[in-house]
């Protein structure tokens, strides 16, 4: 008998056993390949402001809240685990393409403005004085000092040394079932038949959350993003650039070394795994209209993940419907910028008892007037 049974081994589900176990409890984390769901695809945006969503509100201050929280996360993180994350703290620059791109980051600023976000406006000259490998076509852009980067893999790779050395047992199976004991979630089968029978059980499984037997209706749906890799993009980029070109979004985030991710496309096609031509097609085009050199890069990946989206697209955070089953899924967009705040709250929660304020507003309730099935999403 553990304390705690974490369901998944992706960044949330690890961070989630990590803070746990710093707290003096016992963890187990139940998963078959830990860290090639999302949590590799991710490109690590540290990114509340330029991520922020119109009447998205309570998920850019949850966003806020961890942000402020990752320079202390990673810090410890890196001390644990003794090996680095990335953090990368210069910023990120948004670059309209054309002239109805630019009316877009336009409104963008206006909207980052009334709710007091730090964002300023550059005409081109000042974009290519900030990001010298912009296009010239580039017509205008936007600086978001604020908004960060990590290296999702690197943070993985961490967080499972750190729960090792902090005592989580990582079981390499697959999550058959939530198991039920007089009406409370009493741990997890999993598929060799064992059971890891758990005081709490924690539901990190990501777009897959609301498919395990056992779990009590979700409204957690899958969102298709294809991402790609490259190499040779050795000082290319000072920081993160995202754009809109002719409506549609890409980013490009630079990594240590010489290597960039290119992302990402947002589709509602169920878990269809195809990278496909056009998903490409698209990232690189666009990529290349605002950075040309991308043209000459080396093309070393394509992956194509899930995104666990909800209907606000916020994450589903603290007790579910079932008694002793928590949740910790549903960060859609966010996954990585929302880990130390999802960990450090369902830790709190575990440990203590309690959802600390900053986490209350996102529990599964705030859809119970709704009826929830996955063809509503979709
Ligand atoms: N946060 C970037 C993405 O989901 O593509």
């Amino acid at each position: 008998m553990t304390d705690v049974a974490v369901a998944g081994g992706g960044l949330i589900g690890l961070a989630v056993a990590w803070r746990a176990a710093r707290r003096g409890l016992s963890v187990t984390v139940v998963d078959d390949a830990p860290g090639t769901g999302a949590s590799a695809a991710a490109a690590g945006m540290l990114a509340p402001v330029t991520e922020a969503g119109y009447r998205e509100e309570p998920l850019l201050r949850l966003g806020l809240d961890s942000l402020a929280r990752w320079p202390a996360f990673a810090a410890e993180l890196e001390a644990t685990a003794g090996t680095p994350v990335g953090l990368r703290t210069v910023g990120t620059l948004v670059a309209g393409f054309d002239e109805d791109d630019v009316r877009e980051l336009d409104a963008l600023h206006a909207f980052q403005r009334e709710l007091g976000l730090a964002a300023h406006r550059l005409t081109p000259r000042e974009a290519r004085r900030r990001e010298p490998a912009l296009s010239t076509r580039v017509r205008g852009g936007l600086l978001v000092e604020g908004d960060h980067s990590v290296d999702g893999r690197a943070v993985h790779a961490a967080l499972l040394a750190a729960g090792q050395a902090t005592g989580v047992v990582l079981v390499r199976d697959r999550v058959a079932e939530v198991v039920a004991d007089g009406g409370r979630a009493a741990g997890l089968r999993l598929a060799s038949g064992d059971v890891v029978a758990a005081g709490a059980t924690v539901l990190a499984l990501g777009a897959r959350s609301a498919d395990v037997p056992g779990v009590p209706p979700l409204p957690v749906r899958p969102v298709k993003g294809q991402i790609l890799r490259l190499a040779g993009a050795a000082g290319l980029l000072e920081g993160t650039v995202r754009a809109l070109v002719r409506g549609r979004h890409v980013y490009l985030v630079p990594y240590a070394g010489d290597r960039l991710v290119v992302g990402a496309t947002s589709e509602d096609r169920g878990f269809d795994p195809r990278v496909t031509a056009g998903g490409v097609h698209d990232l690189l085009h666009d990529a290349i209209d605002v950075v040309p050199e991308v043209s000459e890069l080396e093309l070393t990946e394509t992956l194509a993940r899930w995104r666990p989206g909800t209907p606000d697209n916020a994450p589903l955070l603290g007790p579910s419907s079932l008694p002793g089953l928590v949740l910790a899924t549903g960060h859609h967009r966010n996954g990585v910028l929302l880990t130390p705040v999802t960990a450090e709250a369902v830790a709190e929660l575990l440990a203590g008892g309690t959802l600390p304020e900053v986490a209350v507003s996102f529990g599964a309730d705030r859809f119970e007037s709704e009826p929830i099935g996955r063809t509503q999403w979709s």
